[in-house]
């Protein structure tokens, strides 16, 4: 079939692109590093029997490395000029990875260390291990390119009662102001996510199924913020209390084999969030959550989205944009090879009314749906408490192009083509080619729904949509673009 062949060439395409940049890293001698001064009590294994020159608790990596850990070392920062990256282990630095210990310290020490270092170096978390750490911003700028390799497991304290007082209950891991970083390994991050999901301010988990108003907090996982030239690949992020990734303000940002798996009815669990950001790749990857499989917000361009799976998620969506009256700017969004299956969006495309600034430039191509019920969808109505006033302004949408989608819809709600523009900002340029959708059971139902919305069907569509509005609209409202 089709998709599956353009998939299997875009995996085969990265894994060649991978192993040849892969191949390149450094294959000299690996570096172990300590903690200067070396004492660090808390990473013996029973407290008490401390014993400063006993090894930590992993297998050396590299068999090749004469096992520096196991020897006192005097100079423990090793001369740049014997090459190979230098290794800061967590557990060097005292941390300890019983689940319950926190290790805070650890990781702010290791960290600390790898960016003050002249030669940079991996800041590694053990496969041996589940590493409880709190809140904590690695900032930069480092003196080089920094790894932060998960082998291990590393969460946050579990739920809200155990999260410190004076920590944000908006972010748990941020990455700040730094340039050429790379986060990586075989580990998982893992959320603890579920007392936050269970806080009776979330939807429908007050008592009788209602939802209590009042703050609402939940920290997003990992964010990355104000940094450019980041590497994201390999790990595994579950069971996140809110967004499990999320990037702002960064420019140049690659993911790759990324895993992200949260349940169903995990509420506000974005897997990818992007805005404010320039030039992202996202690649090879496999998204299950309980919102937004990726989600791009304002202030985006250049982001390039490929061979990734959403399951029971939200989709992938552009938006929400012009919240509160705000201008957004998105333009240059590929999504390509993707398969999106039992999600209630496929698709999506939603901007509040009473915004300003553009949409352009969108490529959906060569996505495979299954069992999703809004499969192609624009919503400028987008709304939260179903109480919005329509208002005159709104962001214009021009330019979106929507080429060879196939698959099921599950039509139990409504038509799985859904064009809603704005009354005064109509949608324009929407081209529309080898986009088949059938119901997964029973009749086809419904005709696609369009508001508003210009452009052409270059090939006939199942279900046909014969609600594009031809050529341009005579006037277009209040356009405060400006983008
Ligand atoms: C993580 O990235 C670093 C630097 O690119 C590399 O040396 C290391 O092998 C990578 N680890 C994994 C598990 O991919
Ligand atoms: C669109 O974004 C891609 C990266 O996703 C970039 O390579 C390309 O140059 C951009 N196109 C324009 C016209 O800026
Ligand atoms: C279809 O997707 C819905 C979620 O939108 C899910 O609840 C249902 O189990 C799926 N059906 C099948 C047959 O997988
Ligand atoms: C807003 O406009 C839409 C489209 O014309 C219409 O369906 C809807 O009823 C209006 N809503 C309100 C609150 O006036
Ligand atoms: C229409 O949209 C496509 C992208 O879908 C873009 O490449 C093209 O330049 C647009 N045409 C006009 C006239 O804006």
């Amino acid at each position: 079939m089709k998709h599956s062949s353009i998939f299997t060439l875009v995996v085969l395409a990265s894994i060649l692109w991978w192993s040849q940049n892969v191949g390149k890293l450094v294959e000299g001698r690996v570096h172990y590093h300590k903690k200067k001064g070396g004492s660090s009590p808390a990473y013996s294994p029973a407290p008490g029997s401390g014993d400063d020159d006993q090894p930590p608790t992993f297998s050396p990596p590299d068999p090749r490395s004469p096992a520096p850990v196991v020897q006192p070392d005097p100079y423990p920062y090793p001369s740049p000029a014997q090459g190979g990256p230098c290794i800061y282990d967590v557990t060097a630095f005292g941390a300890v990875g019983d689940g319950s210990n926190d290790d805070t310290a650890a990781f702010r020490d290791a960290w600390k260390a790898a960016c003050t270092a002249d030669s940079g170096g991996v800041v590694l978390v053990p496969s041996r291990g589940r590493f409880m750490i709190t809140s904590t911003i690695f900032s930069g700028p480092c003196k080089s390119e920094l790894v932060l390799q998960i082998d291990g497991i590393v969460m946050p304290p579990d739920g809200p009662d155990c999260w410190p007082k004076s920590d944000s209950k908006k972010q748990w891991l941020v990455f700040y102001r730094l340039d050429g970083m790379t986060l990586n390994g075989t580990g998982t991050i893992e959320g603890n996510g579920q007392k936050w999901w269970d806080l009776p301010c979330k939807p429908h988990r007050g008592p009788h199924g209602t939802t209590l108003s009042g703050p609402c907090d939940s920290p997003a996982l990992i964010r990355f913020f104000m940094s450019n030239n980041v590497r994201v690949s390999g790990i595994r992020i579950q069971n996140s209390p809110q967004f499990h990734m999320k990037f702002d303000g960064c420019e140049g940002v690659h993911i790759e084999k990324l895993q992200i798996n949260s349940p169903q009815y995990s509420p506000n669990t974005d897997g990818i969030h992007v805005e404010n950001t320039k030039g992202v790749g996202i690649y090879n990857s496999m998204i299950a959550n309980g919102d937004d499989c990726i989600s791009i917000g304002p202030g985006s361009s250049d982001v390039d989205i490929q061979g990734v799976v959403c399951d029971h998620s939200h989709g992938i969506s552009i938006g929400s944009l012009g919240v509160h009256n705000s201008q957004a700017c998105v333009s240059n969004i590929t999504v390509r090879g993707a398969m999106i299956k039992n999600s209630d969006n496929g698709v999506r495309i939603k901007t509040w009314q009473g915004g300003s600034g553009s949409v352009s430039d969108i490529f959906f191509e060569d996505i495979q749906m299954e069992n999703t019920t809004y499969c192609i969808i624009i919503d400028q109505y987008y709304c939260l408490s179903k109480a919005c006033r329509n208002e005159t302004s709104a962001v214009y949408l021009s330019g979106v192009s929507y080429k060879n989608i196939k698959g099921t819809y599950n039509n139990l709600r409504s038509p799985p083509i859904h064009f809603a523009c704005s009354d005064t900002v109509p949608c324009t340029n929407i081209t529309m080619s080898e986009v088949e959708l059938l119901p997964s059971q029973g009749v086809l139902v419904d005709n696609p729904f369009c508001w508003n919305a210009y452009g052409v069907q270059e090939t006939l569509t199942i279900p046909p949509i014969d609600c594009l509005l031809d050529g341009m609209p005579q006037t277009i409202g209040e356009i405060v673009a400006g983008c």
